[in-house]
């Protein structure tokens, strides 16, 4: 059986590769990077297969999965060149803001897939947002999909949208915003332990609820915030320190360094 070869065994290929071991999904995976340590405790972890080196990697991948950093992509698809192995046909990126035509350029003999993973994919749960280009058939579209099903929802977008929602999706959002209401609270009196417990329930409540009831959010800020009342003065004080500045701005950064990437 062909495998699905991940090129680079950093953290989100241990997140897709333990996602998809606890999907029970059986799928050969074969993992090729160049830290035998890193390689060794993915075989532990996810039982996959360690690539002796890039040569074999390819001769045994059905799908190739570029997971190495965006800097290094072009170098990691001018060693595919040099194996002087024919790489499948189906291959894919994870790499940030590295667009479909540069991974032509440096590989043209494939069908490419960009894709953006999100690491909460370990436990099933992340969003991975697809982008095909032209060439891509409806089966290996499928494909993907299917790949990425295993561990959580998946989005197909224009790639002109890959960079926001590569910069909008990251749960990186979930734990800062997590992380700073727990110390404002903590500063306000709170214990540690106490200021994490509200603010969790706070940030996850609020969307568990949105998702499962259906209503949308100005509804569910009439039903939280009584005029007058605590909500409202610190929604209120919040925004007027510039919070929805502060989340635009950091977005912003985001996309301007995952446009950056396309330049490399
Ligand atoms: N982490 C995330 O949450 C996440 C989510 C979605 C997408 N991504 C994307 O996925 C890619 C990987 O991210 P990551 O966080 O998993 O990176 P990472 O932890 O640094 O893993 C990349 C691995 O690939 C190795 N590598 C690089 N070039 C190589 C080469 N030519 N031959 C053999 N091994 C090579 C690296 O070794 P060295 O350290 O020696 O370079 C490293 O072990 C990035 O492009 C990123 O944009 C990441």
């Amino acid at each position: 059986m062909k495998a699905t070869v991940f090129l680079g065994g950093g953290r989100i290929t241990g997140a897709l590769a333990a996602g998809l071991r606890l999907a029970e999904d059986d799928r050969r995976i074969i993992i090729y990077d160049r830290h035998p340590e890193k390689l060794r405790a993915l075989r532990r972890e996810s039982r996959v297969e360690i690539a002796q080196d890039l040569k074999s990697a390819i001769q045994n991948a059905a799908m190739l999965i570029v997971a190495v950093r965006p800097a290094s992509v072009k170098q990691m698809l001018a060693e595919v060149r040099a194996s002087a192995e024919r790489p499948p046909r189906l291959s894919m990126s994870l790499a940030a803001g590295v667009p479909l035509k540069s991974l032509r350029a440096w590989l043209g003999t494939v069908h490419w897939v960009r894709a953006m993973p999100s690491p909460v994919c370990r436990v099933r749960r992340g969003l991975t947002s697809v982008s095909f280009d032209r060439t891509v058939t409806k089966a290996e579209r499928i494909q993907v999909r299917q790949l990425f099903e295993h561990v959580g929802p998946v989005l197909e977008i224009a790639e002109r949208q890959m960079d926001v929602i590569t910069a909008a999706h990251s749960p990186s959002h979930g734990y800062h915003a997590l992380a700073t209401l727990a110390k404002a609270a903590e500063n306000a009196g709170l214990d540690r332990k106490t200021a994490l417990i509200a603010a969790a329930h706070a940030l996850s409540d609020g969307i568990l609820y949105w998702r499962e009831s259906g209503l949308g959010l100005d509804e569910l800020l009439h039903e939280a915030a009584t005029p007058g009342g605590i909500a409202a003065a610190t929604m209120a004080a919040a925004d007027k320190s510039g919070y929805a500045r502060a989340v635009k701005r950091g977005l912003a950064a985001g996309i301007r360094r995952a446009r950056l990437n396309a330049k490399l």
